[in-house]
């Protein structure tokens, strides 16, 4: 459509029609029987048949054959026959399912990235999907809060480089191009820092902090082009996010410059009258509407009101018809109009989900995410061990997360299956050692049809079949973790640890066989303590995804040496949460050793996390020399050149993920010890070696200045290059400004 046309389209609508094209309503309920919903499943959301008639848009469901059936029906019941946006949660891979976003944030490989969202849209879109809500820009520094799985980690940069990678790899240039869907930056903003790590708490974030340190990630996804963003569920100074105009028109739109959909999150509008914002649902719906939210997630809140309100005199109608544009727009981007299937196609959807380049995909992504965080010697195993391989993840097919909604556990290779196509079965052993969980533990979510609850008798045989496995054996693969419901949306954990039972397991079968290799399947960072210092060789493999199992195999056997660097901090026990690298000095900060009294440190553990943000061992070792800097001075205009030479001074081919960090020494507001500003994966064979030059240039020593925007100032700047967070490989060079 033109965009005339499409204004005449915006022009001829009804008010109760338009207010129909900010409702997003469950696509199951559409799809059954109006009464039938409206009086069963739909009870209680409170909308009307006319709701379900005009809905602009529905979530939740996938599938050519559905969708396509949905989309003429809706368009039968709408006045000007209006096609619908059909939504839905891709967040790491549809079907095929690729490592959860902490994982692909400790690849450093935000090409890789780009292609894992290309192939989730491909599959997304045959499956008549038109939206998915990923990527989630939100930064997070708290592991008891579920939702760090979803996040990209603790780094503004590395947040910013992979939610532009994921914007651009689900929409490519055009979103009429077939296989490509809108992304929807979420959740705008500030999410991350629930506090105390409680899914859905108030964030308090200093205006510095917001802007420096939140902002940036979503900020990059807007500026990739993403078509929607969503709001938070928090309060953004006091305000709720979802009724906060500040945030929305003068952050979002006016500063970021965001001329896309803006849809709330999941009945938030309703929820600023649980924060206290708002009075009712009239209130609720008119201070969204104001702040500029356009589509209302899933309760009648907008349906219920917004003619009302117009009529009343308290809206103005020009603000829902500028929601209803950007609606229309979206769906005219999307070639909706023309055609409003758009790629849905059942044969498609046979043809290209799961299909081997799919899953070739995500067995390399898998691999790529990984973190060797402790090997003294025993890995990668050799085929001529004997090998137990131990524990509840062994055989286990549930390793996609809470919000891998479209994939299915069946399509996943576990680690006895690859192990099995790879080592000689006489030499091997399989065996599951413990529950995951002890009895009882509290869990939510939506696919629990596994056994949940053991006999003491089946406890003490499994473990006795573990220990005479790991007794028998040369080296004891122990594949441990967290249930994937404990990451996740509304699974925070104050507790930050491997599950009991599975420590039990751990302490048994070390106890007998100290050659122990532990597999960490977690969403979030756990506190190692006590498996880092017994177990030989700790390999975290995060929420892998469909691949898992190949992806553990081809790692441990060596045929891929591990690259991943943590994209957030390992905290040596949940009393240091939060903890990242890139925090401020202190006045009186604390150096390792320094026994002054009054510093900035515990009495009862160290200031250190136990593995820092950019941390991760290989096979090969890499010598990494000084840093040199081809000059002393930077002038706006100029760029500093900051080169070091990486040689692999081990026995394999390896990839080292080279990182560049810069502090501003002194500033009128004070400045993170260290902050990410580029990276580079070189790979090298043994013996080689390879010069890493990396440019900087007076932006990037920009920061955010209350009244000013984002500034540098004349003065020092370190500059460090290193194998992780911790280096202190530096150099400093001043910046000139006059
Ligand atoms: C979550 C969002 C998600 C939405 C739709 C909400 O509960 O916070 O991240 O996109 O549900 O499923």
């Amino acid at each position: 459509m033109t965009e005339q046309e499409l204004k005449q389209l915006l022009n001829s609508m009804t008010r109760k029609e338009k207010v129909g094209q900010t409702l997003q309503v469950m696509a199951r309920f559409l799809m059954e029987n109006t009464d039938d919903a409206l009086m069963g499943s739909a009870a209680g959301f409170g909308w009307e048949k006319e709701d379900f008639d005009l809905a602009g848009a529905a979530i939740g469901t996938h599938g050519a054959e559905k969708l396509i059936a949905l989309q003429k029906l809706q368009m039968e019941r709408q006045p000007h026959g209006i096609p619908m946006l059909f939504m839905k949660d891709i967040i790491h891979g549809m079907r095929t399912v690729f490592p959860a976003p902490i994982g692909q944030g400790a690849s450093f490989d935000p090409e890789m990235t780009e292609k894992c969202a290309q192939t989730a849209a491909k599959e997304a879109a045959v499956s008549g999907l038109h939206v998915t809500f990923s990527p989630m820009a939100d930064l997070v520094r708290d592991a008891r809060w579920g939702r760090v799985m979803e996040s990209t980690g603790e780094d503004p940069y590395l947040n910013s480089r992979m939610t532009a990678a994921m914007v651009k790899g689900f929409q490519g240039k055009d979103l009429k191009e077939p296989g490509r869907v809108a992304a929807c930056v979420k959740h705008f903003a500030g999410y991350g820092a629930a506090e105390a790590g409680r899914d859905y708490n108030t964030a308090e974030i200093s205006e510095h902090t917001f802007r420096n340190a939140y902002l940036p990630a979503y900020e990059a996804g807007i500026q990739a082009g993403a078509a929607m963003v969503m709001t938070s569920f928090n309060t953004v100074d006091g305000i709720p996010a979802t009724g906060n105009r500040h945030l929305m028109r003068d952050i979002l739109r006016d500063e970021m410059g965001f001329e896309g959909v803006l849809i709330s999150d999941f009945a938030a509008i309703l929820e600023t009258i649980n924060h206290g914002y708002a009075e009712d649902k009239a209130d609720a719906a008119k201070k969204a509407l104001e702040a500029g939210v356009d589509i209302d997630m899933c309760t009648n809140v907008y349906s219920g009101n917004l003619c009302r309100l117009i009529e009343e005199g308290k809206i103005d109608e020009r603000l829902l018809d500028e929601a209803v544009w950007r609606i229309l727009k979206l769906k005219n981007d999307l070639g909706l109009f023309e055609n409003p299937f758009k790629d849905a196609d059942p044969e498609k959807e046979k043809e290209v989900i799961l299909c081997p380049e799919h899953r070739a995909l995500a067995r390399e992504a898998a691999a790529k995410s990984f973190v060797l965080l402790k090997n003294d010697g025993v890995l990668p195993v050799s085929a001529e061990q004997k090998i137990a391989f131990i524990g509840p993840y062994v055989n286990r097919k549930e390793m996609l997360s809470s919000w891998a909604v479209a994939g299915e556990a069946k399509d996943s290779v576990t680690i006895q299956e690859a192990a099995q196509e790879v080592f000689a079965p006489e030499r091997m052993a399989y065996c599951q050692g413990s529950p995951l969980l002890e009895n009882g533990v509290r869990l939510v979510g939506f696919r629990t049809e596994e056994k949940m609850e053991y006999s003491a008798e089946e406890c003490r045989q499994m473990e006795e079949e573990a220990c005479n496995a790991a007794k028998e054996a040369d080296v004891v693969i122990l594949a441990l973790g967290e249930h994937y419901l404990q990451s996740g949306e509304a699974a925070s954990r104050a507790m930050i640890e491997i599950p009991e039972i599975q420590m039990e397991l751990f302490r048994k079968v070390s106890a007998v066989n100290p050659n122990v290799v532990v597999v960490l399947f977690s969403g979030r960072p756990l506190d190692l303590r006590e498996v880092s210092r017994k177990a030989r060789a700790v390999l975290e493999v995060w929420m892998p995804g469909t691949e898992g199992g190949h992806a553990i195999a081809d790692v441990l056997t060596g045929k891929v040496n591990p690259s991943g660097k943590l994209s957030m901090s390992f905290p040596y026990c949940v009393g240091q949460v939060p903890v990242y690298y890139n925090a401020l000095n202190t006045g009186r900060p604390y150096k390792e050793g320094d026994e002054d009294r009054f510093l900035s440190r515990y009495l009862d553990i160290p200031n250190k996390p136990l593995y820092p943000f950019g941390y991760g061992l290989s096979y090969t070792e890499f010598s990494i020399s000084e840093l040199v800097l081809d000059r002393e001075t930077l002038r706006p205009g100029e760029t500093v050149t900051a080169s070091v030479t990486v040689k692999n001074i081990g026995k394999c081919e390896g990839t080292e993920v080279v990182q560049l960090y810069i502090r501003d020494v002194a500033a009128s507001v004070a400045r993170p010890v260290k902050e990410l500003k580029d990276f580079r994966k070189v790979t090298l064979k043994p013996g080689e070696v390879e010069t890493v030059v990396f440019e900087i240039s007076e932006e990037m020593l920009r920061f955010y200045k209350e009244g000013q925007g984002r500034v540098s100032e004349a003065g020092e700047f370190r500059v460090f290059v290193g194998n992780s967070s911790e280096t202190e490989n530096q150099r400093s060079f001043v910046l000139i400004k006059d």
